[in-house]
């Protein structure tokens, strides 16, 4: 490791413990953010660790919408986001005031949003999921016509598994389809032994040709079992960085080098200490939208424990 890590590490984490805070990071996230953060998962893991933890303050390294949903969940405590860059471009192709005119159009129907929305997007909608719980939610419904905003391709891949009418809104994540199906054709022939596993955001046609279609999280723990020594990975590319430390006689194989999510990598060691030395950039929900989000977030929460 190199000097300049070693000391913005320790300046990290006596800050982190003046401050009594956690850091919790996403699995795209910098290896050297992931080597540092107290937990590392998917949306859905961060989200329960985010609702349980007693610190009083959260570096949510991840993406605004992950940071602007712990504040959701823990209105009462600081969250910060070390890069106020750090956007979700699927979750700004859809504005709450877009939804509410397409849900005048579709009065009968169910509102599911992915978690990648803004909260103000989450308050317009019934129920929220992640790609870990998605077809456990929909299932869960009482209904049979649903408006799943704002990931077609997640969307779909639902549609694929359950008999309600999935109407769908036209965003996508410009990371994952970058994932073509002839790199998984291509791989394949290349590593005939290895299981392809791909994550629910990519396009139909490269869901087609995986073996497994799992949250990020559901990738690293399918990567443990016994069945995998190698493994095509159809996902943004940080989570190598996991999948290699947590299985090293394995091999990782990523379906792109292209999948990158460049806002995931706008945070780095030195934005965490800033962020904790200055106590920027916190993350607010406004309490008329707040209330609202939360009975989104909180069914998906209830639905996942039935
Ligand atoms: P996961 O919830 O599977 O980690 O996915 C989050 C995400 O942003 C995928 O692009
Ligand atoms: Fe958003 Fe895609 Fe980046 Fe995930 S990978 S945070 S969906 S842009």
């Amino acid at each position: 490791m190199e000097n300049r890590d070693v000391k913005l590490i320790e300046k990290i984490l006596s800050l982190k413990r003046e401050r009594k805070a956690v850091i919790l990071a996403h699995n795209y996230q910098l290896g050297e953010v992931q080597d540092i953060a107290d937990f590392v998962g998917d949306s859905l893991e961060l989200s329960q660790n985010a609702a349980k933890t007693d610190a009083e303050v959260i570096v949510f390294c991840g993406v605004h919408f992950m940071a602007e949903t712990a504040s959701i969940l823990c209105p009462d405590k600081i969250v910060l986001l070390p890069d106020v860059n750090a956007g979700c471009p699927m979750a700004n192709m859809i504005t709450a005031e877009e939804l509410r005119k397409r849900k005048r159009e579709l009065p009968g129907a169910t509102v599911v949003c992915y978690i990648n929305s803004t909260a103000e997007v989450k308050a317009e909608s019934d129920v929220c999921c992640t790609s870990a719980n998605a077809v456990k939610v929909i299932e869960s419904l009482d209904a049979r016509e649903i408006l799943f905003v704002p990931d077609q391709y997640l969307g779909h891949y639902i549609s694929t598994k359950t008999d309600k009418k999935m109407i769908l809104w036209p965003g996508f994540c410009p990371t994952h389809v970058r994932i073509q199906p002839q790199y998984i054709t291509g791989l394949r022939q290349q590593y005939p032994q290895a299981n392809v596993v791909v994550h629910p955001e990519c396009r139909p046609e490269v869901i087609a040709l995986a073996d497994e279609v799992l949250s990020t999280g559901g990738i690293c723990r399918y990567a443990r079992s016994e069945e995998v020594s190698e493994m095509i990975v159809g996902t943004e590319i940080g989570i190598i960085h996991r999948l290699k430390k947590e299985n090293p006689g394995k091999k990782f194989i990523p379906a792109s080098e292209q999948a990158v999510c460049p806002n995931m990598k706008l945070i780095n060691l030195e934005k965490i200490l800033w962020s904790l030395e200055e106590m920027t950039h916190q993350v607010k929900v406004p309490k008329e939208v707040h209330l609202r989000a939360k009975t989104a977030v909180d069914k998906m929460l209830e639905a996942g424990r039935i």
